[in-house]
Protein backbone atom coordinates (compact mmCIF):
# COMPACT_ATOMS: atom_id res chain seq x y z
CA UNK A 1 0.00 0.00 0.00
CA UNK A 2 1.05 3.60 -0.81
CA UNK A 3 -0.35 6.52 -0.79
CA UNK A 4 1.00 10.30 -0.56
CA UNK A 5 -0.54 13.22 1.00
CA UNK A 6 -0.03 16.72 1.43
CA UNK A 7 -1.13 17.84 4.53
CA UNK A 8 -2.17 21.72 5.07
CA UNK A 9 -1.32 23.23 1.57
CA UNK A 10 1.50 25.01 3.02
CA UNK A 11 5.09 24.90 1.43
CA UNK A 12 6.47 21.72 0.89
CA UNK A 13 5.29 19.34 3.64
CA UNK A 14 5.02 15.82 1.92
CA UNK A 15 4.75 12.74 3.69
CA UNK A 16 5.15 9.59 2.09
CA UNK A 17 3.60 6.63 3.53
CA UNK A 18 4.53 3.03 2.05
CA UNK A 19 4.46 0.07 4.40
CA UNK A 20 6.83 1.16 7.34
CA UNK A 21 7.31 4.81 8.07
CA UNK A 22 5.79 7.84 7.65
CA UNK A 23 8.83 10.17 7.31
CA UNK A 24 7.90 13.64 6.91
CA UNK A 25 9.52 16.47 5.91
CA UNK A 26 8.62 19.60 7.33
CA UNK A 27 10.53 22.22 5.49
CA UNK A 28 9.19 25.26 6.69
CA UNK A 29 5.84 25.64 8.52
CA UNK A 30 3.47 23.38 8.88
CA UNK A 31 -0.33 24.03 9.38
CA UNK A 32 -0.27 24.04 13.12
CA UNK A 33 2.30 26.24 13.08
CA UNK A 34 1.26 29.09 11.11
CA UNK A 35 -1.63 29.34 13.33
CA UNK A 36 -0.18 29.34 16.64
CA UNK A 37 0.37 32.45 18.46
CA UNK A 38 3.33 33.88 20.14
CA UNK A 39 1.98 33.37 23.50
CA UNK A 40 1.66 29.87 23.33
CA UNK A 41 4.99 29.42 21.23
CA UNK A 42 7.56 31.48 23.97
CA UNK A 43 6.01 28.55 26.71
CA UNK A 44 7.98 25.52 25.83
CA UNK A 45 8.56 25.34 22.00
CA UNK A 46 10.21 22.25 20.92
CA UNK A 47 13.66 22.78 18.58
CA UNK A 48 11.74 22.15 15.61
CA UNK A 49 9.41 25.02 16.54
CA UNK A 50 12.05 27.20 17.53
CA UNK A 51 14.10 26.58 14.18
CA UNK A 52 10.58 27.35 11.95
CA UNK A 53 9.89 30.04 14.15
CA UNK A 54 13.35 31.60 13.04
CA UNK A 55 13.36 31.27 9.72
CA UNK A 56 9.80 33.13 9.52
CA UNK A 57 11.70 36.27 11.25
CA UNK A 58 14.31 38.03 10.17
CA UNK A 59 17.56 35.39 9.34
CA UNK A 60 21.10 35.68 10.56
CA UNK A 61 24.12 34.89 8.66
CA UNK A 62 24.20 31.28 10.60
CA UNK A 63 20.33 30.55 9.43
CA UNK A 64 20.64 31.47 6.45
CA UNK A 65 23.84 29.55 5.35
CA UNK A 66 21.67 26.01 7.22
CA UNK A 67 18.65 27.02 4.88
CA UNK A 68 20.77 27.11 2.28
CA UNK A 69 22.48 24.05 3.02
CA UNK A 70 19.18 22.01 3.51
CA UNK A 71 17.73 23.44 0.15
CA UNK A 72 20.43 22.36 -1.51
CA UNK A 73 20.53 19.10 -0.12
CA UNK A 74 16.76 18.61 -1.15
CA UNK A 75 17.75 19.80 -4.75
CA UNK A 76 20.13 17.13 -4.73
CA UNK A 77 18.23 14.32 -3.46
CA UNK A 78 15.20 15.02 -6.60
CA UNK A 79 17.37 14.95 -8.99
CA UNK A 80 20.04 12.13 -7.89
CA UNK A 81 17.41 9.66 -6.46
CA UNK A 82 14.95 7.71 -8.24
CA UNK A 83 13.32 5.30 -6.45
CA UNK A 84 12.29 5.80 -2.99
CA UNK A 85 13.37 3.40 -0.59
CA UNK A 86 11.51 3.04 2.49
CA UNK A 87 13.30 3.12 6.03
CA UNK A 88 13.39 0.09 8.12
CA UNK A 89 14.20 -0.02 11.80
CA UNK A 90 17.98 -1.07 11.16
CA UNK A 91 18.66 2.78 9.12
CA UNK A 92 17.63 4.28 11.65
CA UNK A 93 20.42 3.27 14.15
CA UNK A 94 22.80 6.08 13.61
CA UNK A 95 19.86 8.43 14.78
CA UNK A 96 20.57 9.15 18.67
CA UNK A 97 17.47 10.48 20.51
CA UNK A 98 17.23 13.10 23.46
CA UNK A 99 13.64 12.90 24.56
CA UNK A 100 13.94 15.53 26.50
CA UNK A 101 15.61 18.28 24.44
CA UNK A 102 13.27 16.89 21.23
CA UNK A 103 16.41 15.68 19.25
CA UNK A 104 17.53 13.51 17.06
CA UNK A 105 21.15 13.02 15.97
CA UNK A 106 22.88 11.00 13.52
CA UNK A 107 26.21 10.47 14.31
CA UNK A 108 28.92 9.74 11.29
CA UNK A 109 32.54 8.73 13.18
CA UNK A 110 35.83 11.24 11.95
CA UNK A 111 33.05 14.08 12.83
CA UNK A 112 33.21 15.04 15.82
CA UNK A 113 30.79 12.25 17.11
CA UNK A 114 32.73 11.84 20.62
CA UNK A 115 31.88 15.34 21.53
CA UNK A 116 28.24 15.02 20.41
CA UNK A 117 27.48 11.85 22.14
CA UNK A 118 29.55 13.34 25.16
CA UNK A 119 26.72 16.52 24.75
CA UNK A 120 23.83 14.30 24.52
CA UNK A 121 24.86 12.33 27.47
CA UNK A 122 24.89 15.44 29.45
CA UNK A 123 21.67 17.01 27.89
CA UNK A 124 20.31 13.30 28.42
CA UNK A 125 21.87 12.33 31.65
CA UNK A 126 19.56 13.71 34.34
CA UNK A 127 22.11 15.19 36.09
CA UNK A 128 24.94 12.62 35.77
CA UNK A 129 27.39 14.23 33.90
CA UNK A 130 27.65 18.29 33.85
CA UNK A 131 31.24 18.51 31.69
CA UNK A 132 31.50 17.02 28.51
CA UNK A 133 35.32 16.85 28.16
CA UNK A 134 35.10 14.87 31.71
CA UNK A 135 33.56 11.85 29.83
CA UNK A 136 36.06 9.48 28.55
CA UNK A 137 35.89 8.79 24.88
CA UNK A 138 34.94 5.09 25.47
CA UNK A 139 32.54 5.73 27.64
CA UNK A 140 30.55 7.76 25.32
CA UNK A 141 30.79 4.75 22.49
CA UNK A 142 29.34 2.54 24.89
CA UNK A 143 25.81 1.21 23.26
CA UNK A 144 22.91 1.69 26.30
CA UNK A 145 24.20 4.90 27.29
CA UNK A 146 22.64 6.80 24.15
CA UNK A 147 19.36 5.92 22.91
CA UNK A 148 18.75 4.89 19.31
CA UNK A 149 15.80 5.42 17.57
CA UNK A 150 15.88 2.30 16.14
CA UNK A 151 14.88 0.65 19.54
CA UNK A 152 11.44 2.46 19.14
CA UNK A 153 8.32 1.56 18.14
CA UNK A 154 6.83 2.49 14.65
CA UNK A 155 4.46 4.70 15.85
CA UNK A 156 7.27 6.35 18.32
CA UNK A 157 9.84 6.59 15.39
CA UNK A 158 7.20 8.49 13.25
CA UNK A 159 6.27 10.66 16.22
CA UNK A 160 9.77 11.80 16.57
CA UNK A 161 10.69 11.87 13.12
CA UNK A 162 7.87 14.12 12.50
CA UNK A 163 8.21 16.53 15.68
CA UNK A 164 12.25 16.59 16.60
CA UNK A 165 14.79 18.59 15.40
CA UNK A 166 16.52 16.28 13.04
CA UNK A 167 20.52 17.04 12.66
CA UNK A 168 23.60 15.20 11.27
CA UNK A 169 27.33 16.70 10.87
CA UNK A 170 29.30 16.29 7.90
CA UNK A 171 32.86 16.98 6.91
CA UNK A 172 34.48 17.05 3.52
CA UNK A 173 34.22 13.27 2.82
CA UNK A 174 38.25 12.52 2.08
CA UNK A 175 39.45 14.70 4.89
CA UNK A 176 37.17 12.43 6.94
CA UNK A 177 38.12 9.71 4.90
CA UNK A 178 42.21 10.04 5.91
CA UNK A 179 41.20 10.89 9.15
CA UNK A 180 39.52 7.49 9.47
CA UNK A 181 42.67 5.84 7.64
CA UNK A 182 44.96 7.96 10.07
CA UNK A 183 43.07 7.02 13.13
CA UNK A 184 42.30 2.74 12.57
CA UNK A 185 45.19 1.96 10.52
CA UNK A 186 48.41 4.33 11.65
CA UNK A 187 47.65 4.24 15.75
CA UNK A 188 49.36 1.33 17.24
CA UNK A 189 47.32 0.84 19.92
CA UNK A 190 44.22 0.34 16.97
CA UNK A 191 44.72 -3.99 17.10
CA UNK A 192 40.94 -4.67 16.61
CA UNK A 193 40.81 -2.58 13.87
CA UNK A 194 44.57 -4.35 12.48
CA UNK A 195 43.15 -7.81 12.91
CA UNK A 196 39.72 -7.30 11.45
CA UNK A 197 40.38 -5.12 8.51
CA UNK A 198 44.12 -4.83 8.11
CA UNK A 199 45.10 -8.75 7.72
CA UNK A 200 42.47 -8.70 5.07
CA UNK A 201 43.66 -5.64 3.54
CA UNK A 202 47.28 -6.90 3.13
CA UNK A 203 46.17 -10.31 2.29
CA UNK A 204 44.45 -9.36 -0.67
CA UNK A 205 45.97 -5.81 -1.82
CA UNK A 206 49.71 -6.72 -1.06
CA UNK A 207 51.88 -8.35 -3.57
CA UNK A 208 54.27 -10.74 -1.72
CA UNK A 209 53.31 -9.71 1.96
CA UNK A 210 55.47 -10.77 4.97
CA UNK A 211 54.36 -13.21 7.34
CA UNK A 212 54.42 -10.84 10.19
CA UNK A 213 52.31 -8.27 8.58
CA UNK A 214 50.08 -10.71 7.33
CA UNK A 215 49.50 -11.57 11.27
CA UNK A 216 49.30 -8.03 12.56
CA UNK A 217 47.87 -6.25 10.13
CA UNK A 218 49.10 -3.26 11.40
CA UNK A 219 51.03 -1.33 8.50
CA UNK A 220 48.24 -0.91 5.68
CA UNK A 221 49.09 1.70 3.29
CA UNK A 222 46.51 4.57 2.28
CA UNK A 223 46.53 2.83 -1.43
CA UNK A 224 46.32 -0.42 -0.05
CA UNK A 225 43.34 0.92 1.86
CA UNK A 226 41.73 2.37 -1.51
CA UNK A 227 42.55 -0.58 -3.62
CA UNK A 228 40.19 -2.30 -0.30
CA UNK A 229 37.59 0.22 -0.70
CA UNK A 230 36.86 0.25 -4.78
CA UNK A 231 37.71 -3.57 -5.01
CA UNK A 232 33.70 -4.09 -5.71
CA UNK A 233 34.31 -7.65 -3.77
CA UNK A 234 34.23 -5.69 -0.40
CA UNK A 235 30.80 -4.63 -0.33
CA UNK A 236 29.88 -7.59 -1.64
CA UNK A 237 30.88 -9.35 1.91
CA UNK A 238 29.64 -6.60 4.12
CA UNK A 239 28.48 -3.24 4.33
CA UNK A 240 31.54 -0.88 5.22
CA UNK A 241 32.84 -0.14 8.77
CA UNK A 242 30.90 2.61 9.83
CA UNK A 243 33.95 5.13 9.99
CA UNK A 244 34.73 4.86 6.01
CA UNK A 245 30.65 4.21 5.07
CA UNK A 246 29.14 7.33 3.04
CA UNK A 247 27.18 9.64 5.20
CA UNK A 248 24.82 8.85 2.55
CA UNK A 249 24.47 5.28 3.51
CA UNK A 250 24.99 6.39 7.32
CA UNK A 251 21.99 8.92 7.70
CA UNK A 252 20.11 8.82 4.71
CA UNK A 253 19.85 12.25 3.82
CA UNK A 254 17.20 11.96 1.17
CA UNK A 255 14.20 10.27 3.47
CA UNK A 256 14.84 11.60 6.76
CA UNK A 257 14.59 14.99 6.01
CA UNK A 258 17.21 16.92 8.34
CA UNK A 259 16.21 20.36 9.89
CA UNK A 260 19.84 21.12 10.15
CA UNK A 261 22.99 20.22 8.29
CA UNK A 262 25.69 21.04 10.19
CA UNK A 263 29.62 21.01 8.97
CA UNK A 264 32.59 20.25 10.61
CA UNK A 265 34.41 23.38 9.03
CA UNK A 266 31.48 25.21 10.59
CA UNK A 267 31.48 22.85 14.12
CA UNK A 268 31.06 24.96 17.00
CA UNK A 269 29.01 27.63 15.35
CA UNK A 270 26.58 25.26 13.99
CA UNK A 271 26.84 23.09 17.28
CA UNK A 272 26.04 26.30 19.22
CA UNK A 273 23.36 26.78 17.26
CA UNK A 274 20.95 23.77 17.44
CA UNK A 275 21.93 23.81 21.65
CA UNK A 276 20.30 27.21 21.11
CA UNK A 277 17.27 26.11 19.22
CA UNK A 278 17.22 23.23 22.09
CA UNK A 279 17.20 25.54 24.52
CA UNK A 280 20.53 24.10 26.55
CA UNK A 281 22.93 26.58 25.85
CA UNK A 282 23.08 27.28 30.05
CA UNK A 283 22.97 23.45 30.59
CA UNK A 284 25.77 22.65 28.33
CA UNK A 285 28.61 23.96 26.06
CA UNK A 286 29.55 22.18 22.86
CA UNK A 287 33.93 21.38 23.25
CA UNK A 288 35.82 23.97 21.41
CA UNK A 289 38.06 21.65 19.25
CA UNK A 290 41.52 21.51 20.60
CA UNK A 291 43.31 18.70 19.21
CA UNK A 292 46.62 18.97 17.50
CA UNK A 293 46.70 16.09 15.13
CA UNK A 294 43.39 16.82 13.17
CA UNK A 295 43.15 15.76 9.31
CA UNK A 296 43.54 19.15 7.46
CA UNK A 297 43.13 19.47 3.95
CA UNK A 298 46.78 19.95 3.28
CA UNK A 299 47.17 16.58 4.85
CA UNK A 300 44.86 14.80 3.05
CA UNK A 301 46.27 16.44 -0.53
CA UNK A 302 49.36 14.54 0.72
CA UNK A 303 47.64 10.91 0.51
CA UNK A 304 46.16 11.45 -2.21
CA UNK A 305 49.79 11.90 -4.37
CA UNK A 306 50.25 8.53 -4.00
CA UNK A 307 47.05 7.47 -5.60
CA UNK A 308 46.72 6.75 -9.15
CA UNK A 309 44.29 9.06 -11.56
CA UNK A 310 42.53 5.92 -12.02
CA UNK A 311 42.08 4.87 -8.16
CA UNK A 312 41.13 8.77 -7.42
CA UNK A 313 38.69 8.36 -9.97
CA UNK A 314 37.14 5.20 -9.01
CA UNK A 315 37.44 6.70 -4.92
CA UNK A 316 35.59 9.72 -6.24
CA UNK A 317 33.05 8.05 -7.83
CA UNK A 318 32.62 5.88 -4.52
CA UNK A 319 32.11 9.11 -2.09
CA UNK A 320 30.55 11.04 -5.23
CA UNK A 321 26.70 11.37 -3.26
CA UNK A 322 28.66 13.10 -0.02
CA UNK A 323 30.64 15.41 -2.40
CA UNK A 324 27.37 16.26 -3.86
CA UNK A 325 24.68 16.04 -1.21
CA UNK A 326 26.58 18.48 0.56
CA UNK A 327 27.84 20.99 -1.48
CA UNK A 328 32.04 19.91 -1.18
CA UNK A 329 33.88 20.56 -4.18
CA UNK A 330 35.86 18.20 -6.22
CA UNK A 331 39.25 18.45 -4.29
CA UNK A 332 41.92 20.54 -6.36
CA UNK A 333 43.91 18.27 -5.98
CA UNK A 334 42.27 15.01 -8.21
CA UNK A 335 43.68 14.05 -11.65
CA UNK A 336 40.07 12.76 -12.63
CA UNK A 337 40.64 13.31 -16.09
C1 LIG B 1 -2.92 32.30 22.34
O1 LIG B 1 -2.92 30.95 22.77
C2 LIG B 1 -3.35 30.78 24.10
C3 LIG B 1 -3.11 29.32 24.47
O2 LIG B 1 -3.38 28.47 23.38
C4 LIG B 1 -4.82 31.24 24.21
O3 LIG B 1 -5.29 31.05 25.53
C5 LIG B 1 -4.90 32.68 23.82
O4 LIG B 1 -6.25 33.11 23.83
C6 LIG B 1 -4.32 32.93 22.45
N1 LIG B 1 -4.23 34.35 22.15
C7 LIG B 1 -4.55 34.88 20.98
C8 LIG B 1 -4.35 36.35 20.85
O5 LIG B 1 -4.96 34.20 20.04
C1 LIG C 1 28.03 25.64 -2.08
O1 LIG C 1 29.43 25.79 -2.15
C2 LIG C 1 29.86 26.95 -2.82
C3 LIG C 1 31.37 26.88 -2.97
O2 LIG C 1 31.99 26.56 -1.78
C4 LIG C 1 29.38 28.17 -2.06
O3 LIG C 1 29.79 29.34 -2.69
C5 LIG C 1 27.86 28.12 -1.97
O4 LIG C 1 27.39 29.19 -1.19
C6 LIG C 1 27.40 26.81 -1.38
N1 LIG C 1 25.96 26.71 -1.48
C7 LIG C 1 25.19 26.43 -0.44
C8 LIG C 1 23.75 26.40 -0.70
O5 LIG C 1 25.64 26.19 0.68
Amino acid sequence: MSKCFAFGAIILVFCCHFSYFCICCVLVASEQFSGWNSSSVKSGRSPLQSLQENEQLEQSAVQATLQGRRELLEETCRTHTHKRRVLSPEDLRHLIVDDKHKLLYCYVPKVACTNWKRVLMVLTGDGHYREPLAIPANEAHIVGNLRSLSEYSTAEINQRLRTYLKFVFVREPFERLVSAYRNKFTRSYNTAFHKRYGTKIIQRHRADPQAEALEKGNDVSFEEFVYYLVDPQTQKEEPFNEHWERVHSLCHPCLIHYDVVGKYETLVQDSRYILKLAGAEEEVKFPAMSKSTRTTGDMTAKFFDNISPFYQKKLFNLYRMDFLLFNYSVPAYLKLR
